[in-house]
């Protein structure tokens, strides 16, 4: 199903970094987690992440999903942790029932439009909504690196011209976006940071690993995202700016998944095996995900926590599914 559907449909239930390259890698940090995992935790990790019981979640798994919920980050690597879950009878869904605790390196997800590899964070931290704004400012302005990275590599290897010109258009819509969220964010008070980027120049295989995660899953739901705050914020001048601006994400959504089909026939089978767990992995975490950024991001957005994480389950089954039907078709 192409994407504008899957995110028509998502909506419509409502009412009813780089692994290869030193200069590619995204911004990181070291971090510690101390948790309390409620049952309903527990439930989601099993059903989430594969696992048949509680006694089966493993450490490392409950250190992601802790501080993916905290900081919107993903875990690069836990190098302590240590996980107590109580085989407790009886428990509500906010019982507590466990805790954990690790320490190590995280990395940043692309969760707001594509970040280039080499992709040096703007360092917005605030939540109000002109520094939200500021930040998506910075963001859109670092998707038109993005896209023109990819073109680059996509020329120097041959690649169709059809799929070269889609990677430049949607530069060319990037280069708006960034103008009418700076100008909103403006509005407001707050002034975005300028993209800038390490030196690096990513290969196929880089490529088809990011843009399975990054592109396939991330860019999709922040196709999604700006779907709905063009259809429900709160703000009637974000639902004017983010309505066409939906339009133009749904499409490099679709591109992404048109370059995923593209550059797996390109690459070796580890490299697909890479690029299959890469996706794999953003879909299975990307509820939690949502609730995090719903639960973080400005209320004028009208997108709170329970609904996000409802919509990226929904989403998320349907990426499924055409993930499915791309690995079929190669
Ligand atoms: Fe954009
Ligand atoms: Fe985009």
């Amino acid at each position: 199903m192409r994407i504008h559907l899957l995110i028509a449909s998502a909506l419509a239930a409502l009412n009813s970094g780089c692994p290869s390259t030193w200069g590619c890698d995204p911004p990181s940090e070291h971090f510690t987690v101390d948790a309390e995992l409620s049952e309903a935790d527990v439930g989601e990790l099993i059903t989430n992440w594969g696992f048949s019981d509680r006694a089966s979640i493993t450490c490392d798994a409950a250190c992601h999903f802790a501080y993916e919920r905290e900081r919107s980050w993903q875990v690069g690597n836990a190098d302590s942790c240590t996980l107590s879950v109580a085989p407790t009878a009886g428990a509500t869904p906010e019982t507590i029932v466990g805790s954990v605790q690790c320490e190590g390196t995280g990395y940043e997800y692309f969760c707001e439009g594509r970040r280039p590899l080499g992709h040096i964070d703007g360092e917005h931290r605030g939540h109000d909504l002109a520094d939200y704004l500021a930040r998506c400012a910075h963001l859109e302005a670092a998707s038109v690196v993005a896209f023109h990275q990819i073109a680059d590599a996509l020329a120097r290897a041959d690649a169709p011209a059809e799929l070269i010109a889609r990677c430049r258009r949607a530069a060319a819509d990037e280069e708006r976006h960034a103008a009418d969220d700076g100008a909103l964010a403006r509005a407001r008070g707050a002034a975005p940071a300028p993209a800038r980027q390490r030196p690096c120049a990513p290969t196929l295989a880089d490529l088809a690993i990011d843009n399975a995660r990054e592109g396939c899953v991330l860019e999709a739901w922040a196709a999604l995202r700006a779907a709905f705050v063009g259809a429900r914020a709160r703000d009637p001048a974000l639902r004017r700016a983010y309505a066409p601006l939906a339009a133009d994400e749904a499409e490099h959504a679709e591109l992404s998944w048109d370059l995923h089909t593209w550059l797996i026939g390109q690459v070796d089978s580890d490299t697909r095996a890479a690029a299959a767990a890469a996706m794999d992995q953003a879909l299975a975490r990307l509820p939690a995900i949502a609730r995090a950024q719903a639960t973080h991001g400005p209320a004028a957005l009208g997108l709170d926590g329970d609904t996000a994480e409802a919509l990226a389950r929904r989403f998320a089954a349907g990426l499924r599914a055409r993930a499915r039907l791309a690995a079929h078709a190669s």
